[in-house]
């Protein structure tokens, strides 16, 4: 068997994680949620959901990964088993494959637009767009929404955007990914930083952005809806219960710490969300809209902030070109060190259980992916990328992260948890996580897919928020994403099948 891959640094492997968990979540989604959620009200929701669940799920998935990499394993399929007698767990680890993968397919071609924007900002086109009307309609254009539009620019880029990512996951992790977010990372907070400076010197409106998120709302604290959203954003950001972090961190040797790395990539990724991401968008659209502006602004949704809101607002702020180049360039390095992550469980899941070398494990992938990027691509207006987004960067994670504990804590059992988790660590765990892995880390995540259920399940299942003309494509989606999911589960027992027979598993 070849020898797996190794991370080459302590401060490579953080950079990485907090690579992949610093996304287009915090300085977009984290915005949005917390102005829709009545911005004071939701921060706290959000910072226990960040204690009680972000900080916990990153250990308990550090933990598994490192377990499993002793195995020789990277992934949910084969590491899920080590945690329980069960021949059927194997298939609950399926979704720590298949979701990352799903959302590969979608980010990636988001990712592409900032790219394509960056150039944008930087010829001046961006600038030539004063209004939040002209803006829209670029936007819709250059995603082939308007009339008589096409996507071929869009397209050049995603091409583009494809190679880049391709090139570095093909690379290794240590050659590629390590090597990218090392650069990546520094370049990114320097460009936060300087947008934020800029952003802090628009005027008395940015102190009422501020103020409006940190106000405390206590009275918050009794509506369920401000708590589901305020879990779903701290597993989103986080990159928690996707299975990137899992097979990341089986590139660890057993002695390695994760103890203070999985809380210093948790506390990296919240300073670019709470400190730079609530920073930047909330107070600029508050200095520049006024409040009911700022509000309705946000909750015209994510996209809209980010490509239509933001470059609006710098362009009509001197300095404005360049701070928007950087908006863009930001937000596509934040976007491309997450998208290598999530093809990792893929590669690593084909060459440690097929034995295929690691270049022609991620040739095959990339082939696979790019035919898959084809459907959001083509088919946006349809739904297609919503439907995706939802089931492969919503339900899944939840779920995924539910299984994790339950496997980690419950069955493979928390004495032997803890040990695990403390193995070579730099920092003890605070006893009381102990009882809040047992016990309120699953009561959380079953309350909020509990709750979903009630509020919202049958209506998406029966698909009632989707318009009439859009039912088919989402239901082809559905078929298309249960097909894929299967792939995989025939795949796992394959590789399952072969390990039986040549005796490297009883
Ligand atoms: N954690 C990544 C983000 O925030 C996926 O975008």
């Amino acid at each position: 068997m070849t020898q797996r891959e190794k991370w080459g640094t302590k401060l490579g492997v953080i950079m990485a994680v907090a690579g992949s968990a610093v996304g287009l979540g915090n300085f977009l989604r984290f915005p949005v949620q917390a102005a829709q959620h009545g911005g004071g009200a939701f921060m706290i929701p959000y910072f226990l959901a960040f204690i009680l669940l972000g900080i916990p799920l990153m250990w308990i998935e550090w933990a598994i990964g490192r377990h499993g990499g002793l195995f020789g394993h990277g992934t949910a399929p084969f590491i899920f088993p080590r945690l329980a007698q069960n021949r059927f767990v194997k298939y609950l680890g399926v979704i720590g494959i298949f979701g990352p993968l799903v959302i590969f397919i979608y980010y990636i071609y988001i990712e592409s637009w900032l790219l394509g924007y960056a150039f944008f900002a930087l010829t001046g086109k961006l600038l030539s767009l004063a209004t939040p009307e002209s803006m829209t309609g670029f936007l819709l254009a250059y995603q082939g929404l308007a009339p008589g539009s096409n996507i071929l620019t869009a397209y050049f880029f995603f091409l583009v955007t494809f190679v880049l990512n391709g090139l570095i996951i093909y690379r290794g992790i240590r050659g590629g990914i390590e090597k990218l977010c090392n650069i990546a990372m520094p370049l990114l907070f320097t460009f936060a930083l300087i947008i934020l400076l800029r952003v802090l010197s628009m005027g008395p409106g940015v102190l009422d952005g501020l103020g409006f998120l940190w106000n405390p709302d206590f009275s918050a604290l009794v509506d369920a809806k401000v708590w589901l959203a305020a879990a779903g954003q701290v597993l989103f950001t986080l990159s928690v219960g996707i299975g990137v972090i899992m097979t990341y961190a089986s590139y660890l040797s057993h002695g390695d710490d994760i103890v203070l790395s999985g809380l210093t990539a948790a506390s990296t990724n919240e300073s670019a969300e709470v400190v730079l991401g609530g920073s930047i968008v909330i107070p600029a659209a508050f200095a520049f809209l006024g409040v009911a502006g700022a509000q309705a602004a946000a909750r015209s949704g994510a996209f809209n902030l980010g490509f239509v809101t933001m470059p609006v607002i710098f362009g009509h702020i001197p300095f404005g070109q360049i701070i928007s180049f950087l908006w863009f360039a930001l937000l596509f390095l934040a976007g491309i060190t997450s998208s290598v992550s999530l093809m990792e469980p893929a590669v690593a899941f084909v060459r440690d259980e097929f034995r295929v070398e690691r270049k022609i494990a991620a040739k095959r992938l990339l082939l696979l992916t790019f035919v898959l990027c084809q459907f959001p691509i083509m088919f946006l207006g349809q739904g297609v990328l919503d439907e995706l987004d939802f089931w492969a960067g919503t339900f899944c994670l939840v779920v995924f992260a539910t299984i994790e504990v339950f496997l980690f804590i419950w069955v493979f059992g928390m004495d032997k948890a803890w040990t695990e988790m403390h193995h070579g660590a730099e920092l003890k765990i605070p006893r009381v996580y102990r009882f809040i892995m047992k016990y309120i880390t699953p009561a959380f995540l079953l309350f909020v897919l509990v709750f979903w259920f009630i509020q919202q399940g049958w209506a998406t299942i029966l698909m009632q928020g989707v318009g009439e003309a859009n039912r088919p494509y989402v239901l082809a989606t559905r078929i298309g994403l249960i097909v894929l999911f299967a792939g995989i589960a025939y795949f796992v027992r394959k590789a399952w099948y072969n390990q039986k027979i040549s005796g490297e598993i009883t």
